[in-house]
């Protein structure tokens, strides 16, 4: 399809940044609730919550690439050196045509790894992040200095505005990769039907790859989110900074504690703030005054924890044929390789 006819049916906009690098931004934004109309919600119940997408600001971004190379939180990098392990293996079911499509634009050092596999066995490769923040832009310049046959076209979009794009853009192969986990912060509901979103988009001759991490040891869990040098604690608690700074609130951070715990029934890590003192809090620009008792907690995020037969099943009923699975067993994590069914 030409840029002009997929601009008019696609409603995208194009940037041309050099001959190498553009984007596509959806014309107008789609009608996703404000961030005061979320918060205004989500606290405004008997159970207050903060969804875990207004983690990552500026600043919550940063923390989160800390909480990476910590001691205790060994997702990344237990996902990276399985990256470089399976480079000859992953290679033979990449064919010479087949793009890399990730989802979320990545961390540069994991997005490298799949790219080495590419480029090694095409002439020319093609990157498709998604990621609904511009940071795209930046991380893909870096990204074409080490790669001299390396073109990228980004899409700033919605996970599932991008897949739509992908899909009507043209008929050529894609590998749609979805690391780091992040599907274990999806509810196991809301993974489901992710899933079945990317199963019904894939061709036949396209690959999703997906990294997991798995149930382990309640206490390695357990450290890995609630670290000895207070990064997560950070991490958690910036969410509030972001709703002063953003929506002109007055939380008193020093008032708030991180909490988590492993919920070995529901299979996930579960974080929250934990309120030090019975207090009133005043949200400006959501229209919202709040009385929060002491210990009340307000949840943060979950993160969800698959066996390996658990993936496969769930997979298989998302419209999935399972690959190959590539999987760590000192720190129990797996990446499967899938094809539509
Ligand atoms: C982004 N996501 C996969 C992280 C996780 O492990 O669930 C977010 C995170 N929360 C606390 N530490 C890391």
């Amino acid at each position: 399809m030409s840029t002009k006819t997929l601009q008019k049916s696609l409603r995208y906009r194009h940037f041309e940044i050099n001959s190498r690098l553009r984007y596509f931004k959806p014309e107008s934004a789609k009608s996703n609730k404000t961030f005061a109309e979320e918060i205004s919600r989500s606290l405004n119940q008997k159970e207050k919550s903060i969804n875990p997408k207004f983690f990552y600001d500026i600043k919550g971004s940063e923390l989160f690439d800390d909480i990476c190379e910590l001691p205790e939180y060994y997702l990344t990098r237990t996902e990276t050196n399985l990256l470089k392990t399976i480079g000859n293996e992953l290679e033979k079911f990449v064919t010479a045509d087949m793009r890399l499509v990730e989802l979320g634009s990545g961390s540069a050092v994991k997005t490298r790894l799949l790219l080495d596999v590419l480029t090694k066995i095409q002439n020319k490769t093609e990157y498709f992040p998604i990621d609904i923040s511009d940071v795209l832009q930046e991380s893909s310049l870096k990204l074409l200095e080490g790669y001299e046959n390396l073109s990228i076209t980004g899409v700033i979009d919605s996970y599932e505005g991008g897949l739509e794009f992908v899909e009507k853009y043209d008929n050529k192969p894609n590998l749609i990769a979805f690391l780091g986990s992040s599907f274990g912060n999806f509810t196991p509901e809301f993974g489901f039907a992710f899933l079945q979103k990317i199963s019904s988009i894939m061709k036949n001759n396209d690959l999703f790859f997906i990294g997991l991490d798995l149930i382990k040891d309640k206490v390695v869990l357990e450290n890995a989110y609630d670290d000895s040098a207070g990064i997560t604690a950070n991490f958690n608690l910036n969410i509030l900074s972001r709703i002063n700074a953003e929506l002109n609130a007055n939380f008193v951070i020093s008032q708030f504690a991180h909490y988590s715990l492993y919920n070995e029934k529901e299979q996930r890590i579960e974080m929250y703030l934990r309120s030090l003192e019975d207090q009133k809090v005043e949200i400006k620009k959501a229209n919202l005054q709040l009385s929060i008792e002491k210990d009340e907690l307000i949840h943060t995020e979950h993160s969800h924890k698959y066996s390996i037969s658990q993936i496969k099943n769930i997979m298989h009923k998302a419209g999935f044929e399972i690959e190959k699975i590539w999987h760590d067993t000192n720190k129990p994590y797996a990446l499967f390789l899938a094809s539509k069914n």
